[in-house]
């Protein structure tokens, strides 16, 4: 399986922390942002992976990870996405990366507390379809949120005003080569993006969409809010390390 990170955006959410930087490039706790899913990646056992960056310092990635030695890797690939087109279309840009064998994406900006070795292997046994975390949180109508008929996900809707559902979809997606076909036949949404979700929702109408509770806490970054929140989760993650060395 072949790894995606997707770390474009302008990160406007951010401003002015992001005016001069890239959002992925920002600290969380001890290690910039980017650290974080390359290092849940190697983890479970993907050492092929890509960078999906964009902006005036996608430059400042290839500084700051190289060929990915820090992370036991003897290479890392980067691509750049000209301008903004949302997630899916960040996505299309791994296409020839990707060259047909199974992918997991990773939003750049996902932290999670465990490993995700366990979903990576339930996927390899799936074979094909799609496979997406799912999170239970106290916000879910900031995120993607799926309503689920018995074992079952129906459909996901995008930061709906009224959730069918306590869970978030995590940024945490595993998907076959059809995947790229799915985005060739997207049209940008209100907010003018091609959306993952309506990726996942291709997935769920065909019945290839499978999921997994994700264990341990899980944060995304993107808000002033929950950039601390990562920060704090990771800094108290790190105190319990110790307490147990
Ligand atoms: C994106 C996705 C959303 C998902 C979230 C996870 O939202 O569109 O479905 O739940 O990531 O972090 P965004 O970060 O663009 O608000």
């Amino acid at each position: 399986m072949k790894g995606i990170v997707l770390a474009g955006g302008l990160g406007t959410r951010l401003h002015p922390l992001t005016k001069v930087t890239n959002k992925h490039l920002l600290p969380i706790y001890d290690k910039p942002m980017i650290y974080y899913p390359i290092e849940l990646m190697v983890d479970a056992g993907i050492r092929d992976i890509l960078i999906v960056t964009g902006g005036k310092n996608a430059g400042d990635f290839l500084r700051l990870l190289g060929n990915g030695k820090e992370f036991g890797l003897n290479h890392i690939n980067y691509t750049y996405q000209e301008g903004e087109g949302g997630i899916a279309a960040a996505l299309s840009l791994a296409e020839f990366f990707a060259d047909h064998q199974p992918i997991c994406v990773i939003l750049g900006d996902n932290i999670v507390e465990g490993s995700i070795s366990r979903y990576v292997a339930n996927f390899k046994k799936q074979g094909s379809g799609a496979r997406i975390l799912l999170k239970e949180v106290a916000d879910p109508e900031r995120f993607g949120v799926p309503e689920i008929q018995g074992n079952k996900i129906v459909r996901i809707d995008e930061k709906p005003a009224h959730p069918a559902s306590g869970y978030a979809v995590t940024g945490i997606y595993m998907y076959d080569h059809s995947v790229f076909d799915i985005i060739k036949t997207l049209k940008p949404s209100k907010r003018g993006e091609l959306e993952i979700t309506d990726v996942n929702n291709a997935y769920i109408e065909q019945g290839a969409m499978q999921y997994d509770i994700l264990d341990g806490w899980w944060t995304d970054a993107g808000t002033f809010e929950s950039l601390l929140r990562a920060s704090n989760l990771v800094c108290q993650n790190a105190a319990k390390g110790k307490t147990k060395a």
